[in-house]
């Protein structure tokens, strides 16, 4: 057994992360939402608390538990995801690996929108939601020192992954490709490549716990690396 700040290199930091879908309501009983199942955010949360982090996990709906020793904040729309982040400012680290729907419906119905054998089926009007990532990473105060988001892409990973770095003002973005044969999607392993301002560094496939503790650890290195 052994204690002390070498192995706590987080006490003291604050890190935000989101996590899971979000669910954007068509009427009471329908909603349109991204897969997700939580699984990465809620490891990045449990391996960042390991380290000493005071950690603030935003979730929208999952089925899986709740983190120990970590503050959730359940969510549902992209908004509310949006709301809560910025409340929970300031932080020092901000992992954005929630599977946030790019679109809500413009006008959700206030009643359940029911089928008839006459009607056909109803034209939903979406609008785009806020960007969490992108509005995190370019806001000009209380920017958090390190801001990472995920890149999961079907085809050309690295080439869509490079675009987001940039277009987003991410420091980092972790790519993997989620095409339904890599089995990513709901399970437990990950293959994800790092793409940072030095380049890009493709990581052996592991569990999503590992890929948590080494994008924790990095985080760690990163901020002890910048002057306070
Ligand atoms: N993200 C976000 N808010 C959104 C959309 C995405 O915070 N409204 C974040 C995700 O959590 C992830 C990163 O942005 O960290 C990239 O998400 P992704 O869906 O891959 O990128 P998009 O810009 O939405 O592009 P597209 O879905 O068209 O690939
Ligand atoms: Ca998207």
């Amino acid at each position: 057994f052994s204690s002390g700040s070498e192995n706590k290199p987080l006490a003291g930091r604050h890190v935000i992360i989101t996590s899971g879908p979000t669910h954007e309501p068509i009427d009471p009983v329908r909603y349109i939402a991204n897969r997700s199942s939580g699984k990465q955010g809620c490891e990045l949360a449990m391996a960042a608390a390991k380290l000493g982090a005071d950690v603030t996990l935003v979730s929208g709906p999952v089925s899986i538990a709740d983190p120990p020793g970590v503050r959730v904040v359940r969510v549902t729309t992209a908004k509310e995801m949006l709301e809560a982040v910025e409340a929970a400012l300031p932080a020092d680290i901000a992992i954005f690996a929630a599977a946030v729907a790019d679109w809500r419906v413009a006008a959700p119905s206030v009643s359940k929108i029911k089928k008839s054998a006459s009607n056909a089926p109803p034209a939903l009007s979406l609008a785009e939601n806020p960007d969490i990532l992108k509005a995190i990473a370019q806001r000009s105060k209380g920017r958090p020192a390190l801001v990472v988001g995920f890149a999961a892409e079907t085809h050309d990973v690295l080439v869509h992954a490079k675009k987001k770095l940039k277009s987003k003002g991410a420091d980092w973005i972790v790519a993997n490709d989620v095409s339904p044969q890599t089995g990513i999607m709901g399970g437990d392993r990950n293959t994800v490549h790092l793409l940072t301002s030095a380049g890009v560094e493709s990581w052996p496939e592991m569990t999503k716990a590992d890929v948590a503790a080494k994008i924790v650890e990095r985080a760690a290195k990163h901020l002890a690396s910048l002057k306070r």
